[in-house]
């Protein structure tokens, strides 16, 4: 038999940054899908700080599709795996068929092996699903051939994970239609509009956060009332102001929305029933220690926001930095274990990333 291209295995590697949402999505109107009940909106880490590395390799040889993500294999039957698989593979046969020679046909039908390693706590709040899931689908796009818009195949591996693909500042549009086909991620500004502003990590905690975030927004759609009013009367407003305050590069206004809108989500969690808990006393401390902060300056010089977990993200502009830094040295000094109260301060000191 004459040696074809797809008979050798094919392996390619790629990484993806994780996201911080400061416009907070919470709740789906379809858990299939991945179709949230409102949009939101998020800064890109740069990819050398908080990343997931993917390598893909696809072999006739292999029996079965198969994961391992930080060493360990996982059941690769979950369906949101099962669907990011399956629309990549359908893309890269759409392409096959509309007759782009450039395709190596044979590999569709091949089984890949994925191998996934987060360089951060996974499951603690820090944006796993998101920069793993918008990994595994560019990787899968490479290997198979697929190109164009991919954030409507990552959204349905992890929601957050739409707003991955794209750099800089990101919208993810809730979209109307049924079959979610418009419920995708956009950029609003690369990351080079606004190169002063500053992310810093804040790890209190790289344990697995006891309630996930897929089934803690469950129980949130479910039973908070509050959550309902938010993505109805409060989210739709403030995206209009969070995009302006971007696009005028407003520090003060947005540091201000980023704060609200991360206690609001928290407030949800409280109001839901039983209610969650995901900040510590430890991101009390932290919440505190801002507000305290920005008053003795008089003036908005960092922010806050906290996702399904404690750890904290904080936004500054480089001037304040250093000076920042400081302060939490001295309120959080390192334990008697020797170890740093706030693990891994500054964890993340990044300018924002480039487009996958
Ligand atoms: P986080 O706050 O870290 O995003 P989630 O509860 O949203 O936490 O999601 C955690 C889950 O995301 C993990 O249990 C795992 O199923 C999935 N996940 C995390 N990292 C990866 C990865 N690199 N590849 C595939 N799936 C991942
Ligand atoms: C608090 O995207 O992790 O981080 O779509 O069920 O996978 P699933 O949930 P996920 O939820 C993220 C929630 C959040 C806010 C945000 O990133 O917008
Ligand atoms: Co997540």
């Amino acid at each position: 038999m004459p040696e074809n291209n797809m008979d050798k295995p094919k392996i390619v590697t790629c990484t993806a940054p994780v996201n911080i949402a400061v416009i907070k999505y919470w709740g789906k109107r379809n858990e299939e899908l991945i179709l949230p009940i409102n949009s939101s909106l998020s800064v890109t880490l740069h990819q050398d700080q908080l990343k997931t590395t993917t390598t893909v390799a696809t072999s006739r040889s292999f029996q079965e599709d198969r994961i391992w993500l930080n060493g360990k294999e996982e059941d690769i039957t979950h369906p949101r795996l099962q669907s990011c698989l399956r629309e990549i593979r359908r893309l890269a046969r759409k392409r096959r068929n509309d007759g782009d020679p450039s395709l190596d046909s044979t590999g569709l039908s091949h089984k890949v092996h994925i191998c996934s390693v987060n360089n951060f706590p996974t499951a603690a709040g820090l944006a796993s699903s998101a920069a793993g899931f918008a990994c595994l689908v560019y990787t899968l796009a490479r290997v198979f051939g697929v190109e164009g818009e991919l954030s409507g195949i990552a959204r349905q591996g992890s929601g957050s994970a739409c707003r991955s693909m794209y750099g800089g500042f990101v919208q993810w549009i809730m979209g109307e239609k049924e079959d979610g086909k418009d419920s995708l991620a956009q950029q609003v500004e690369p990351q080079t509009h606004w190169p002063e502003l500053r992310i810093l990590v804040v790890v209190a905690s790289a344990e697995r956060k006891p309630v996930g975030s897929t089934s803690g927004m469950q129980t949130s759609v479910q039973t908070s009332c509050l959550l309902k009013h938010r993505a109805q009367s409060v989210v739709p407003e403030r995206m209009v102001e969070m995009i302006d305050a971007v696009r005028r590069k407003d520090f003060p206004a947005f540091a201000e929305l980023t704060m609200k809108d991360s206690n609001q989500f928290h407030a949800t969690c409280l109001d839901t029933y039983p209610p969650i808990f995901y900040l510590s006393s430890v991101s009390h401390q932290v919440i505190s220690l801002v507000h305290r902060y920005n008053k003795h300056y008089g003036e908005t010089r960092v922010a806050y926001t906290f996702d399904a977990g404690p750890n904290a993200v904080i936004f500054t502009l480089e001037q304040h930095v250093p000076e920042f830094v400081q302060a939490v040295q001295h309120f959080f000094p390192p334990d008697t274990n020797g170890e740093d109260f706030i693990k891994g301060l500054p964890v993340s000191h990044a300018a924002l990333s480039e487009e996958l």
